[in-house]
Protein backbone atom coordinates (compact mmCIF):
# COMPACT_ATOMS: atom_id res chain seq x y z
CA UNK A 1 0.00 0.00 0.00
CA UNK A 2 1.02 3.96 -1.13
CA UNK A 3 1.22 5.97 1.56
CA UNK A 4 1.95 10.23 1.59
CA UNK A 5 3.68 11.64 4.06
CA UNK A 6 3.85 15.30 3.50
CA UNK A 7 7.11 17.04 5.20
CA UNK A 8 5.82 20.18 6.95
CA UNK A 9 9.69 21.82 6.90
CA UNK A 10 8.29 23.24 3.26
CA UNK A 11 5.19 24.35 4.44
CA UNK A 12 4.32 28.11 5.35
CA UNK A 13 5.03 28.44 9.49
CA UNK A 14 3.03 31.78 9.26
CA UNK A 15 -0.35 30.07 8.36
CA UNK A 16 0.90 26.75 10.56
CA UNK A 17 -2.39 25.46 11.15
CA UNK A 18 -4.11 25.88 8.29
CA UNK A 19 -1.62 24.41 6.15
CA UNK A 20 -1.56 20.83 7.96
CA UNK A 21 -5.53 20.92 8.13
CA UNK A 22 -5.24 21.45 4.29
CA UNK A 23 -2.66 18.34 3.84
CA UNK A 24 -5.20 16.38 6.29
CA UNK A 25 -8.10 17.09 4.01
CA UNK A 26 -6.08 16.98 0.73
CA UNK A 27 -6.00 12.72 2.25
CA UNK A 28 -2.75 12.38 3.14
CA UNK A 29 -2.36 9.37 5.63
CA UNK A 30 0.60 11.45 7.34
CA UNK A 31 2.54 14.31 8.33
CA UNK A 32 5.88 14.33 8.48
CA UNK A 33 7.70 16.73 11.04
CA UNK A 34 11.45 17.30 10.98
CA UNK A 35 12.78 18.26 14.14
CA UNK A 36 16.40 19.47 13.66
CA UNK A 37 18.74 20.29 16.17
CA UNK A 38 21.59 22.43 14.72
CA UNK A 39 23.95 20.19 16.14
CA UNK A 40 23.60 16.65 14.33
CA UNK A 41 22.85 18.62 11.43
CA UNK A 42 23.40 22.12 10.41
CA UNK A 43 19.99 23.47 10.81
CA UNK A 44 17.15 24.19 13.22
CA UNK A 45 13.74 23.63 12.27
CA UNK A 46 10.86 23.13 15.33
CA UNK A 47 10.34 21.86 18.74
CA UNK A 48 7.71 19.80 20.57
CA UNK A 49 5.81 22.98 21.39
CA UNK A 50 5.09 23.22 17.64
CA UNK A 51 3.67 19.68 17.31
CA UNK A 52 1.80 19.80 20.11
CA UNK A 53 -0.09 23.12 19.06
CA UNK A 54 -0.79 21.65 15.14
CA UNK A 55 -2.00 18.33 16.57
CA UNK A 56 -5.82 19.00 17.40
CA UNK A 57 -5.28 20.52 13.72
CA UNK A 58 -4.94 16.82 11.84
CA UNK A 59 -6.48 13.28 12.07
CA UNK A 60 -2.99 12.12 9.75
CA UNK A 61 -0.35 9.93 11.72
CA UNK A 62 2.32 12.28 12.96
CA UNK A 63 5.42 11.02 11.21
CA UNK A 64 8.30 12.74 13.94
CA UNK A 65 11.50 12.69 12.42
CA UNK A 66 14.21 13.22 14.67
CA UNK A 67 17.37 14.41 13.38
CA UNK A 68 19.05 15.24 16.16
CA UNK A 69 21.65 14.15 18.55
CA UNK A 70 20.44 12.59 21.87
CA UNK A 71 16.86 10.86 20.41
CA UNK A 72 16.44 9.19 23.85
CA UNK A 73 16.29 12.33 25.97
CA UNK A 74 13.70 14.02 23.79
CA UNK A 75 11.16 11.07 22.91
CA UNK A 76 9.05 11.76 25.80
CA UNK A 77 8.25 15.34 24.91
CA UNK A 78 7.71 14.49 21.16
CA UNK A 79 5.49 11.42 22.36
CA UNK A 80 3.47 13.73 24.80
CA UNK A 81 2.76 16.27 22.23
CA UNK A 82 1.25 14.00 19.79
CA UNK A 83 3.81 11.85 18.01
CA UNK A 84 2.80 8.43 16.62
CA UNK A 85 5.95 7.47 15.08
CA UNK A 86 9.47 8.17 16.08
CA UNK A 87 12.25 7.66 13.75
CA UNK A 88 15.96 8.25 14.88
CA UNK A 89 19.16 7.95 13.31
CA UNK A 90 21.33 5.14 13.44
CA UNK A 91 24.22 7.73 13.06
CA UNK A 92 23.35 9.80 16.41
CA UNK A 93 23.44 7.09 19.23
CA UNK A 94 25.58 4.85 19.99
CA UNK A 95 23.19 1.45 21.03
CA UNK A 96 20.73 1.28 18.87
CA UNK A 97 18.89 -1.49 20.45
CA UNK A 98 18.91 0.70 23.42
CA UNK A 99 17.51 3.45 21.53
CA UNK A 100 14.19 1.59 19.98
CA UNK A 101 13.22 -0.25 23.21
CA UNK A 102 13.53 3.33 25.15
CA UNK A 103 10.77 4.77 22.20
CA UNK A 104 8.65 1.82 22.36
CA UNK A 105 8.46 2.19 25.63
CA UNK A 106 6.73 5.22 25.03
CA UNK A 107 3.78 3.66 23.12
CA UNK A 108 4.40 4.67 20.12
CA UNK A 109 6.02 3.11 16.52
CA UNK A 110 9.51 3.38 16.11
CA UNK A 111 11.80 3.79 13.14
CA UNK A 112 15.36 3.72 12.04
CA UNK A 113 16.82 6.20 9.59
CA UNK A 114 20.01 6.28 7.95
CA UNK A 115 22.26 9.02 6.02
CA UNK A 116 23.58 8.43 2.72
CA UNK A 117 26.30 7.62 3.48
CA UNK A 118 25.79 4.76 5.82
CA UNK A 119 25.13 1.39 3.67
CA UNK A 120 22.33 -1.01 4.46
CA UNK A 121 25.02 -3.77 5.98
CA UNK A 122 24.69 -0.98 9.18
CA UNK A 123 21.37 -1.48 9.82
CA UNK A 124 19.79 -4.57 8.22
CA UNK A 125 20.49 -6.76 11.99
CA UNK A 126 17.68 -3.77 13.71
CA UNK A 127 15.16 -4.23 10.64
CA UNK A 128 13.40 -6.88 13.41
CA UNK A 129 12.74 -4.45 15.85
CA UNK A 130 11.43 -1.64 14.32
CA UNK A 131 7.96 -0.66 12.18
CA UNK A 132 10.09 1.53 10.40
CA UNK A 133 13.22 2.03 8.04
CA UNK A 134 13.87 5.61 6.28
CA UNK A 135 16.15 5.85 3.65
CA UNK A 136 17.40 9.49 3.38
CA UNK A 137 17.03 9.92 -0.80
CA UNK A 138 19.09 13.58 0.57
CA UNK A 139 21.71 14.44 3.10
CA UNK A 140 19.27 15.53 6.02
CA UNK A 141 19.05 18.70 6.98
CA UNK A 142 17.33 20.67 4.36
CA UNK A 143 14.34 20.83 1.90
CA UNK A 144 14.34 21.30 -1.64
CA UNK A 145 17.83 19.32 -2.76
CA UNK A 146 18.10 17.09 -5.84
CA UNK A 147 17.07 13.62 -5.16
CA UNK A 148 20.07 11.17 -5.16
CA UNK A 149 19.11 8.37 -7.50
CA UNK A 150 22.25 6.52 -6.18
CA UNK A 151 19.98 5.61 -3.32
CA UNK A 152 18.53 2.99 -5.03
CA UNK A 153 20.65 -0.09 -4.85
CA UNK A 154 20.32 0.57 -1.11
CA UNK A 155 16.62 0.94 -1.30
CA UNK A 156 16.06 -2.32 -2.44
CA UNK A 157 18.92 -3.94 -0.42
CA UNK A 158 16.83 -2.87 2.34
CA UNK A 159 13.70 -4.13 0.85
CA UNK A 160 15.24 -7.36 -0.15
CA UNK A 161 16.16 -8.37 2.95
CA UNK A 162 12.78 -7.48 4.49
CA UNK A 163 10.69 -9.62 2.30
CA UNK A 164 13.17 -12.37 2.44
CA UNK A 165 13.03 -12.11 6.75
CA UNK A 166 9.18 -12.29 6.65
CA UNK A 167 9.39 -8.46 7.58
CA UNK A 168 6.73 -5.77 6.46
CA UNK A 169 8.25 -2.37 7.91
CA UNK A 170 7.20 0.82 6.60
CA UNK A 171 9.81 1.75 3.50
CA UNK A 172 9.93 5.25 3.80
CA UNK A 173 11.97 7.65 1.18
CA UNK A 174 12.06 11.02 2.14
CA UNK A 175 14.19 14.04 0.14
CA UNK A 176 13.52 15.23 -3.60
CA UNK A 177 10.20 13.02 -4.18
CA UNK A 178 8.26 14.14 -6.84
CA UNK A 179 5.80 12.57 -9.68
CA UNK A 180 9.48 11.47 -11.61
CA UNK A 181 11.25 10.41 -8.69
CA UNK A 182 8.31 8.60 -6.58
CA UNK A 183 8.50 5.87 -9.00
CA UNK A 184 11.84 5.03 -9.24
CA UNK A 185 11.54 4.56 -4.84
CA UNK A 186 8.47 2.48 -5.71
CA UNK A 187 10.27 -0.07 -8.23
CA UNK A 188 13.21 -0.50 -5.66
CA UNK A 189 10.96 -1.55 -2.64
CA UNK A 190 9.41 1.55 -0.98
CA UNK A 191 5.64 2.13 0.50
CA UNK A 192 5.52 5.29 2.31
CA UNK A 193 6.74 8.54 0.64
CA UNK A 194 8.09 11.91 2.17
CA UNK A 195 7.42 14.91 0.17
CA UNK A 196 8.16 18.45 0.97
CA UNK A 197 8.78 21.36 -1.51
CA UNK A 198 6.86 19.32 -4.14
CA UNK A 199 3.77 19.09 -2.49
CA UNK A 200 3.05 22.56 -0.57
CA UNK A 201 4.72 24.43 -3.87
CA UNK A 202 1.52 23.17 -5.46
CA UNK A 203 -2.16 25.55 -5.28
CA UNK A 204 -4.49 22.40 -4.74
CA UNK A 205 -3.02 20.11 -2.24
CA UNK A 206 -5.54 17.91 -2.55
CA UNK A 207 -4.81 17.35 -6.39
CA UNK A 208 -0.98 17.08 -5.65
CA UNK A 209 -1.71 14.54 -3.45
CA UNK A 210 -3.31 12.44 -5.71
CA UNK A 211 -1.16 13.30 -8.48
CA UNK A 212 1.88 11.80 -6.54
CA UNK A 213 -0.11 9.07 -5.64
CA UNK A 214 -0.82 8.00 -9.32
CA UNK A 215 2.55 8.36 -10.07
CA UNK A 216 3.60 6.17 -7.50
CA UNK A 217 0.64 3.40 -7.96
CA UNK A 218 1.72 3.83 -11.91
CA UNK A 219 5.21 1.88 -10.84
CA UNK A 220 3.60 -0.93 -9.08
C1 LIG B 1 15.40 16.77 4.98
C2 LIG B 1 14.09 16.37 5.58
C3 LIG B 1 13.01 16.18 4.60
C4 LIG B 1 12.65 17.39 3.77
C5 LIG B 1 12.20 16.88 2.43
O1 LIG B 1 16.37 16.70 5.94
O2 LIG B 1 14.23 15.15 6.31
O3 LIG B 1 11.84 15.61 5.20
O4 LIG B 1 11.65 18.19 4.34
O5 LIG B 1 11.98 17.95 1.59
P1 LIG B 1 11.85 17.82 0.03
O6 LIG B 1 10.71 16.89 -0.26
O7 LIG B 1 11.62 19.21 -0.41
O8 LIG B 1 13.16 17.25 -0.49
ZN1 LIG C 1 12.41 14.14 7.01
Amino acid sequence: MIQIAPSLLASDFARLGEEVAAMDAAGAEMLHIDIMDGHFVPNISMGYCVVKCIRPASKAVFDVHLMISDPVRYSPEFVKAGADIITFHLEAVEDPEATIKAIRDLGVKVGISVKPKTPASAVLKYLHMVDLILVMTVEPGFGGQKFMADMMPKLREISEYCKANGLDPYIEVDGGIDENTIKETVANGANLFVAGSSLFSKSDYKEAVKNLRAAAESAL
